[in-house]
């Protein structure tokens, strides 16, 4: 069987990881800094973790960066949190196009500054063609919102109800043409969902985590990369070892 140098192994990689990135606020405050310091340190960390996810070689990768919801946090921390958007595209996007990671954005770049919403397009724009790794970063993203615009758009493409498939939904998601996540890793602990890919995750697998974001590392992402391998996956369905028990 092959093997990472990390011992994951290879033919048990989720395809898609999802995470929610929790914690960056109490990680702050345990260290009696403001919580924008949690996110500066959550972004940082969130640069390992895409290093990382290359070198496990999974192929997609969905962050939770800032949801219809974060809206309603103290100014002071929904300007810096777009501060460090902009930070991001200016800083890292020549390295994350060097290393061959496609940018893409899920979730309605409306509420953003026309200024902001040009350089998101100009780094998707920019990465379009790379394959190494797809970065889809869900951003002023709504998992219901998701649905809400997902309807919108079918019933302005005049679609009959008969043709409204479990597929066809799924074509009109942000998230088309993306496989939905194998693993959802969500940080600090909390046991929910949060708006999170609702449509998508129907059968993912799911791994918490009482570690704060800035504190999860390569050692804890293959720790949630092992427990992923473990999972036997069904599906609604009975396990492979199951079926042919039955039929002997
Ligand atoms: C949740 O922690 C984290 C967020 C709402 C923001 C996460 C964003 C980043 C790490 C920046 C990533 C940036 C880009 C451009 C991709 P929390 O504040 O809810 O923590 P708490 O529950 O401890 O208060």
């Amino acid at each position: 069987m092959t093997e990472t140098s990390s011992s994951v192994s290879l033919e048990k990689i989720p395809r898609h990881v999802a995470i929610i990135m929790d914690g960056n606020g109490r990680w702050a405050l345990q260290r009696g800094l403001p919580r924008l310091a949690g996110h500066r340190a959550g972004t940082e960390n969130l640069r390992r973790v895409i290093r990382s996810t290359v070198e496990f070689g999974i192929k997609y990768l969905t962050i939770y960066a800032f949801s219809t919801e974060n809206w309603g946090r103290p100014a002071e921390e929904v300007q810096g949190l777009l501060g460090i958007l902009q930070d991001v595209i200016d800083r890292e996007l020549n390295e994350l196009h060097k290393e061959g990671v496609q940018l893409r954005h899920i979730g309605r770049l409306e509420r953003l500054s026309a200024n902001l919403q040009a350089r998101v397009l100009k780094a998707i724009n920019l990465t379009k063609n790379n394959d190494r790794l797809i970065l889809n970063i869900a951003w002023n993203y709504g998992g219901r919102d998701e649905i809400v615009c997902a309807i919108q758009k079918i019933i302005k493409d005049g679609i009959k109800p008969e043709d409204v498939t479990d597929s066809l939904v799924g074509q009109y998601m942000f998230t088309a043409g993306v496989p939905d996540p194998d693993l959802v890793i969500r940080t600090s602990g909390e046991l929910r969902v949060s708006n999170f890919l609702i449509w998508q995750t129907a059968y993912s697998e799911w791994y918490v985590t009482p570690t704060y974001w800035p504190d999860f590392d390569k050692e804890e992402y293959r720790r949630a990369l092992e427990a992923f391998a473990q999972r036997d996956r069904r599906f609604g369905k009975v396990s492979s070892g199951e079926l042919q028990e039955s039929n002997a």
